[in-house]
């Protein structure tokens, strides 16, 4: 019996394969191979690559600098008949990637054992150490105007497509000014059992955030009598910032846009303890007033939920906080939040820098976890 169409078609998810490597004996030695979860973002809506039988698209990774190399493999090939013609494969992932990821395969595999490797370090500068139990991990941050970081993440930015729903790259050509709004972090195992020399670094995801505008009512406009008008312009105390000099000094909200673990690392608690540190880093930022989230799917906000809520039960006056006795709450209802000491919230909800519609959320859990 003839081929069909369907015999030469491969499923791209499944046809795609990831690989985190390190040098092994003569050839790399893959530690973790994983398979995208999207991939209609680059083959199309059916995720389906014609023209192939026994299809392999590996695109490995060096595990710690994330240098990537892009091999593809196939049994057999289409033969071209009229217009119908396999995919080229290697050119649809081309502008997902940079050049070097399409060098042969032996310059990718003289390139990781460079010597250099053994004291290799991730770009940007480190911010967090974390010990948890004989693991250890490092999360490192730069500006998006570091050329190190730069390159970082046009080796890693296919990620976004193949894990994060509807996600999209960041204009890297845009202005320096525009670049420095965005920080990009980095997650990392140093592992301790790595030979000599490999760094001991693993790649284990990373996340990308910037500043956005922070509006502020001007204390005239509280202290307004509530039946006096006034103009729009005059509501709002900000100006739209016009260079890096007037936006790097303004009060600011700053937005994660991008989070990923890889999944070899994932349902391990990696992605709380890299929200956490990149939550305790603009804790401590003087200008970021607020901390938020671009488009959080559905894992992303149960992440969330769990860390804002433990993180509000470290502080007292949150613990303090009660419903008044006298109002009958509806298990199944948000809480009324006129039945609530609103400044009081307010004042946690500032010093905390959780934006109002995830606070309050995440209040409305805490009170609900107190009805007996
Ligand atoms: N107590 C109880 N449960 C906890 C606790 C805790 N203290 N901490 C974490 N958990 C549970 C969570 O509920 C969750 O449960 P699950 O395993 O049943 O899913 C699980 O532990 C996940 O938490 P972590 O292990 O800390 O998170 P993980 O490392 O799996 O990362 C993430 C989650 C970021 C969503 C990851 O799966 C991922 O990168 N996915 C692909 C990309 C993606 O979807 N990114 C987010 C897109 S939205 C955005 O980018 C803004």
């Amino acid at each position: 019996m003839a081929d069909t169409n369907e015999d030469w078609s491969s499923n791209s998810n499944e046809a795609v394969e990831i690989s985190l490597v390190v040098p092994g004996a003569g050839a790399p030695k893959a530690l973790h191979t994983f398979n995208p979860k999207f991939t209609y973002p680059i083959f199309g809506d059916e995720e389906t690559i014609f023209g192939y039988k026994g299809l392999k698209v590996n695109l490995r990774y060096n595990a710690s600098d994330m240098r990537p190399s892009l091999q593809i493999t196939w049994n057999s090939k289409f033969k071209t008949v009229g217009e119908t013609e396999p995919l080229d494969v290697k050119a649809v992932l081309e502008p997902y990637l940079p050049k070097t990821a399409l060098e042969k395969t032996s310059i990718f595999n003289a390139a990781i054992t460079d010597p250099m490797y053994k004291d290799w370090k991730p770009p940007g500068e480190l911010w967090k150490t974390i010990q948890s139990g004989d693991q250890t991990f490092e999360v490192w941050k730069g500006s998006l105007a570091d050329l190190a970081i730069q390159q970082m993440v046009k080796r890693i930015q296919i990620l976004v497509p193949l894990f994060i729903e509807g996600g999209t790259f960041i204009e890297l050509q845009d202005p320096e000014w525009s670049l420095e709004r965005w920080t990009v972090f980095f997650l990392y195992e140093k592992k301790k059992g790595f030979s000599e020399a490999v760094s001991p670094y693993l790649f284990m995801g990373y996340s990308t955030v910037y500043r956005y505008f922070y509006y502020q009512s001007t204390a005239s406009s509280r202290q307004r009598p509530k039946n006096q008008l006034i103009s729009n312009e005059a509501k709002f105390d900000f100006k739209l910032p016009l260079n890096n000099i007037s936006f790097n000094s303004l009060p600011c909200r700053s937005r994660i846009s991008q989070f990923i673990i890889l999944p070899p690392f994932q349902h391990g608690g990696n992605g709380s303890r890299f929200y956490n540190a990149i939550f305790d880093f603009y804790l401590g930022e003087h200008q970021t007033m607020e901390i938020t989230v671009e488009d959080p799917n559905e894992a992303f906000d149960d992440l969330r939920d769990i860390n804002d809520l433990s993180r509000l039960r470290t502080m007292p006056e949150f613990l303090a906080l009660k419903v008044n006795d006298s109002v009958k709450i509806q298990r199944k209802g948000p809480v009324p939040r006129d039945i609530l000491d609103l400044e009081k919230l307010e004042a946690i909800r500032r010093k905390i820098k959780i934006a109002p519609r995830q606070f309050y959320r995440v209040v409305e859990m805490q009170l609900l976890s107190l009805i007996p």
